[in-house]
């Protein structure tokens, strides 16, 4: 699949299904719903287990972000909204977290799950990550749980990213990427994308060093990318029975722990 229209339109009709099918992941996958679990259990306790379960992330973007009391957040696809809602705790009432999502079964769960918790300083708002519907210099923290893999604008997302955040803010996202130069595997790329599911989180997905790249062409610096976990094929196959299906065999052994969920850590520079 490469018509970027299409990709979108794909995306958001499995996210819609996957949240008002009150399942973790949708089946068929977003990176796996034990990573919930990453959140810890006194974290999680301090929310409602259904909203606990609205969770689609690859990571912990929330410990990566280090949020501190006043600050203002956004999370980019910010899904049923676990992840806002705990940081809105984090930052306190003197702080606000906004939550950006472009589906609207999402944004629905999101906000009902905000007005369970009681929560004040949260928004949630709609729209696409590319265009954040926000002004420039207007956060201190972007935050976003496997999400940009899904855009086929990627560096559009970063750019942006780099726009309404203030000089000195920080980045904290987790993402799916894959570790090594996949052209050279041998297999086109984008015979390999379209057997990975893009929907699920792992066909879109970047390399480090194109990561790494799009983040310095949109400006960051201090860019961190650490590999938390490796996806065995095994794990692969658990995300959607059907996945690998597609490849030759000769290929398979050749992902193994290739695909990667990333903690990707990165600094608009005070001064720019
Ligand atoms: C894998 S889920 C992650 C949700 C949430 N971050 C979490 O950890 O549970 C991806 C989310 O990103 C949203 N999304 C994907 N592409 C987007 C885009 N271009 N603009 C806004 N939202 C997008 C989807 O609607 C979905 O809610």
């Amino acid at each position: 699949m490469h018509d970027p229209k299409a990709i979108k339109a794909a995306v958001q009709e499995h996210y819609g299904r996957a949240i008002s099918s009150g399942s973790c992941c949708g089946g068929g996958g977003s990176a796996t719903c034990t990573e919930v679990q990453l959140y810890g259990p006194e974290m999680l306790a301090q929310l409602p287990e259904d909203v606990v379960t609205t969770s689609f992330g690859c990571g912990n973007a929330l410990a990566l972000a280090t949020l501190q009391p006043g600050e203002v957040v956004i999370d980019l696809g910010s899904g049923g909204g676990l992840e806002v809602l705990l940081a809105a705790q984090q930052v306190g009432p003197t702080g606000f977290v906004y939550g950006l999502d472009m589906t609207e079964e999402m944004l629905a769960t999101a906000r009902r799950n905000a007005e369970r918790v009681g929560a004040s300083n949260v928004s949630f708002l709609q729209g696409e990550i590319e265009n954040i519907p926000l002004p420039d210099q207007s956060v201190d923290v972007i935050m976003s749980n496997c999400v940009i893999n899904l855009v086929p604008d990627k560096g559009q997302v970063l750019h942006d990213a780099f726009r309404v955040l203030r000089p000195g803010g920080r980045l904290a996202v987790s993402d799916i990427v894959f570790d090594g130069d996949i052209t050279s595997l041998p297999i086109p790329e984008e015979t390999l994308r379209s057997a990975l599911s893009w929907s699920a989180c792992f066909g879109g997905a970047l390399t480090m060093a194109d990561y790494e790249r799009l983040l310095r062409a949109a400006g960051f610096a201090d860019i961190e990318l650490e590999v938390l976990r490796r996806y065995t094929l095994a794990d692969l196959r658990d995300e959607g029975s059907e996945m690998l299906d597609g490849l030759p065999a000769e290929v398979l052994p050749l992902l193994e722990g290739r695909v990667t969920s990333c903690a990707i850590r990165a600094r608009r520079y005070a001064s720019r």
